[in-house]
């Protein structure tokens, strides 16, 4: 058992106990800390503050390592497919050939989304992005399939349809969104050659499978399934505290996702680069409005809460550009700026001195414009990856003995207390609030 620390409040000499993890990482456990000595911590962003103990993912941000359930990303990327691997982020095991045959035939079985749905879809605003949409829709399915979720066999086989439909719901707003004639999943496509068969097979001409891309879109799918305590998954987490259920919970991770500092970079990244080749690709004006504190502009695609060194999934993802790319008919110009714009910030101090790298959103961005997905919908494709980690943490939780609605605490720092003042005698501009030292 490791030995508690001391903290000396008022005086008053307090031990805490320290909680070591399996890769040897260190906390202290605060849980009683109010009750024992009357304060709690303070940690905007909570980047320093544990929320949970968790088995699903290890994440070294100052070594660049990243393992599911052990496995490292490199070898999954490498030897794996998505399903496969959501397989072993929520059930903990890679699954044999008779497990993953099974869940093949289950997913298969539950990719349909009930005809009903198609009539909200084709109500949104054709300009609605694709996240809104989706994030609503997922909500829906508990109207759609109310089966409560009391024990595993009812949770497995909503996991099982919501890591299934998600893929359908993703490709039938892009089809309504385009009123093109919906294309249903086939048994005989695996995952996400069934994904992209949705996507872009019409009825004048029929998708061509290529199998370097059904392999890329794997890859890029393994990258996004689980990424520890992230702010999407945070979200999830803290919304399926209050015990809502896992289409209500996952629906407030696809909102946190849409952000342009979290899911919503790789839209970012392609919009900027665009914007950079269209500005006459002044690297060296970029990179200064960046350093800027005083711009918001931030250099989308570049840093990392917890990464403070080469983000692994973006050298895997940028490996793979290159390879598909290299197809005679996909070019795209933002590929070589992205790598010139990458040499020129890993050069500069500031990138340097704060630990600026390239994170999975800097080269995803370009993989999917390669495969022909529309830039609105990257973010959807970050969430349909994230799926499996989502459902894995939620699971988790649910299941952790430690679980309470999630409440976290604040410091007032507000006027004290004042009288009611009727509005008959309130003077203009005199509110007392206004002359409150901002913090
Ligand atoms: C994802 O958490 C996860 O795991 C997320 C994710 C996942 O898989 O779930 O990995 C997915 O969200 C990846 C991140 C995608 N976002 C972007 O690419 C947006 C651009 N990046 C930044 O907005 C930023 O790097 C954040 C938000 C990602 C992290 O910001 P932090 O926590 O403020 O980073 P930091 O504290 O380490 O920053 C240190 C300094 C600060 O400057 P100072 O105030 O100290 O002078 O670096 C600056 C930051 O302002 N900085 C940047 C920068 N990122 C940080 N300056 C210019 N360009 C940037 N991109």
């Amino acid at each position: 058992m490791p030995e508690p620390v001391k903290i000396i409040i008022e005086g008053k000499t307090y031990e805490l106990p320290v909680i070591v993890g399996s890769e040897d990482e260190k906390a202290i456990d605060i849980s009683n800390l109010r009750k024992k000595t009357g304060y709690i911590t303070l940690d905007p962003g909570f980047n320093n503050t544990g929320s949970c103990i968790s088995s699903i993912t290890f994440l070294d941000g100052e070594n660049g390592i990243l393992r599911y359930r052990g496995v490292p990303i490199e070898e999954l990327a490498e030897n794996s497919t998505f399903v496969e691997t959501a397989y072993l982020l929520i059930n903990g095991e890679l699954p044999t050939k008779k497990q993953l045959n099974r869940f093949s035939v289950l997913l298969n079985d539950n990719s349909l989304v009930h005809e009903d749905m198609q009539i909200f879809y084709q109500n949104f605003p054709r300009a609605s992005h694709p996240m809104g949409i989706l994030s609503s829709m997922v909500n829906a399915l508990k109207s759609f399939y109310p089966e409560l979720q009391e024990n595993e066999e009812e949770i497995n086989i909503t996991v099982t349809r919501l890591l299934s439909k998600v893929r359908t719901m993703a490709a039938l707003s892009y089809k309504i969104s385009r009123g093109h004639k919906v294309v249903y999943p086939r048994p005989d496509l695996s995952y996400a050659a069934n994904f992209l068969n949705m996507m872009f097979d019409t009825p004048v001409r029929p998708y061509m499978i290529d199998e370097d891309i059904v392999k890329a879109l794997n890859v890029f799918w393994i990258l996004h399934a689980d990424h520890e305590q992230n702010c999407s998954t945070s979200a999830v987490r803290l919304v399926g505290s209050a015990r809502v259920n896992l289409y209500a919970a996952i629906s407030s991770g696809i909102c946190a996702l849409w952000g342009p500092l979290h899911g919503g970079a790789n839209q970012a990244v392609i919009e900027m680069l665009s914007e950079i080749k269209a500005d006459g690709k002044d690297l060296a004006r970029v990179i200064e409005k960046a350093k800027d504190r005083k711009n918001p502009f931030r250099l989308m695609g570049f840093g990392h809460s917890v990464y403070k060194t080469y983000d692994p999934r973006a050298k895997i993802l940028k490996k793979e550009c290159d390879k598909i790319l290299s197809k005679s008919y996909i070019d795209d110009p933002l590929l070589d700026l992205a790598k010139q714009l990458e040499v020129f910030a890993l050069k500069d101090d500031y990138f340097i001195e704060h630990n600026l790298y390239p994170n999975i959103d800097f080269y995803s961005g370009i993989l999917l414009r390669a495969i022909g997905i529309p830039t609105n919908m990257f973010s959807v494709m970050f969430a349909i990856g994230r799926m499996p980690g989502w459902i894995a943490q939620w699971r988790e939780s649910i299941h952790d003995p430690r679980w309470k609605l999630n409440r976290p605490r604040q410091i007032y720092m507000g006027l004290p207390k004042r009288k009611y003042i009727p509005i008959d005698e309130r003077q203009e501009g005199s509110s007392e609030a206004s002359e409150t030292e901002s913090v």
